[in-house]
């Protein structure tokens, strides 16, 4: 046992099940590609092979009885935030909503919910998720929450060719595969994956594709480096870029610029997994059951939307953005002695708190063909330059 990790909960009988069903999966696929596959492979079938990956089986993954939770899981106000941006940008552009990597669609009802009190509901919120669990979880809570509301969603399988109105996606990039490279003998090597008895396990192999050696060349000269490159984050957002007409897309993560991600210090990366609500450092920890995740690099989704011809309209911290967006006056209006009350002070705390996730967290947006004023969430500090 690792002595750095505590004591971990087993999972129960089924869940063990479904983890060796996924493990059996991936290992048949190893042996299929001469016994090696990249990284980013491996997180891809580990939390999204159909019926067995973290995201797309059965794992509660969400809330208490999950392993994490979001800032949505929090509290209503954070969709209220989110709606005033997106209400900004509707006036302006009209059309609709695509949330992409919608969770447990609380965000959903959070941002229809406001948008109704706004008058301001658009004619359709598209949905854009992986999982098809998660689909059936998402319309559960919007008919749970805003049942007058759920029939304006719609679950797409592809994006729109010509989209107007806004995509807005939390904490959906972090969960996209990356690719991990590592500075060996003065070379850069591709971290991937074998399958052993005892599991699975690193192997690295000598770095060839352009696009990776491109983006190692400016990481720090320093042996044993380790860091993670998301080419298909900036693929998605070249590819939201691409179905968008008109009208903003708005993304909440966590993650640094690139000076901060690739810095000297950070010479492990940032690659971690979650599991009932511990951080785990062994992506081969219990697949299937356990969440792979890892920070966002924000300057490559800024050079992504910007290669897509769209505009940068804003980056800042998620407490930046919330105290923006009216946060603090939205919890005023709720009555002080209520259980509510008590729950959003506590949530607030964990919502912009300096070392919680009123730092670590950013939010960037990017739009065509908007010419009106900063949006809500924008207008109190521009941390663009760091990008
Ligand atoms: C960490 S969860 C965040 C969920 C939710 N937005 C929240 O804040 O609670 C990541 C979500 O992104 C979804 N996802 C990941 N990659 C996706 C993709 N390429 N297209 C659509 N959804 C995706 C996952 O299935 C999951 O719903």
């Amino acid at each position: 046992m690792n002595p750095s990790q505590p004591q971990l909960p087993t999972p129960d009988i089924a869940a063990a099940a479904s983890s060796d069903a996924l493990c059996r999966h991936i290992r048949s696929h190893i042996a299929t590609q001469d016994g090696w596959i990249s990284f980013a492979d491996y997180m891809r079938m580990a939390l999204y092979t159909p019926g067995l990956g973290y995201y797309s089986g059965g794992a509660a993954k969400f809330g208490t009885a999950g392993d994490f939770i979001t800032a949505p899981g929090l509290s209503p106000l954070f969709g209220g935030c989110v709606a005033a941006t997106i209400a900004h940008v509707l006036q302006e552009s009209g059309g609709n909503i695509i949330e992409v990597g919608a969770g447990t669609g609380q965000l959903a009802a959070q941002i229809l919910a406001e948008l109704e009190r706004l008058e301001q509901l658009p004619a359709q919120y598209g949905i854009l998720e992986l999982s098809g669990e998660l689909r059936e979880r998402q319309r559960q809570t919007l008919q749970t929450l805003v049942p007058h509301l759920a029939e304006r969603a719609v679950w797409l399988d592809t994006l729109p060719t010509e989209f107007v109105g806004v995509i807005v996606g939390n904490e959906v990039l972090d969960a996209m595969p990356c690719e991990v490279l590592q500075l060996v003998d003065g070379a850069w090597q591709q971290r991937g994956v074998v399958a052993s008895e005892e599991g699975f396990a690193w192997q690295n192999r000598p770095l060839h594709d352009a696009n990776l050696l491109a983006a190692c060349a400016r990481w720090p000269q320093i042996p044993g480096y380790t860091s993670e490159v998301q080419l298909e984050a900036q693929g998605f957002i070249a590819a939201l870029a691409n179905s968008l007409q008109r009208g903003m897309i708005l993304m909440l993560d966590y993650g640094f610029p690139a000076g901060e991600f690739y810095h000297p210090e950070r010479s492990m990366g940032t690659l971690i997994g979650h599991y009932r609500h511990h951080t785990v450092h062994d992506p081969f920890h219990w697949p299937g059951l356990t969440d792979i995740t890892c920070h966002v690099d924000f300057s490559a989704m800024y050079q992504a939307a910007d290669q897509s011809g769209l505009c940068l309209d804003g980056y800042t911290s998620q407490a930046s953005y919330l105290l923006d967006c009216g946060i603090l006056d939205r919890a005023a209006q709720l009555d002080s002695q209520s259980v509510e009350y008590l729950r959003t002070a506590a949530a607030l705390q964990k919502l912009l708190g300096h070392a919680e996730m009123g730092e670590l967290f950013k939010v960037i947006a990017f739009s065509r063909g908007l010419e009106g004023a900063t949006a809500p969430g924008f207008r109190a500090q521009d941390r663009s330059g760091e990008l």
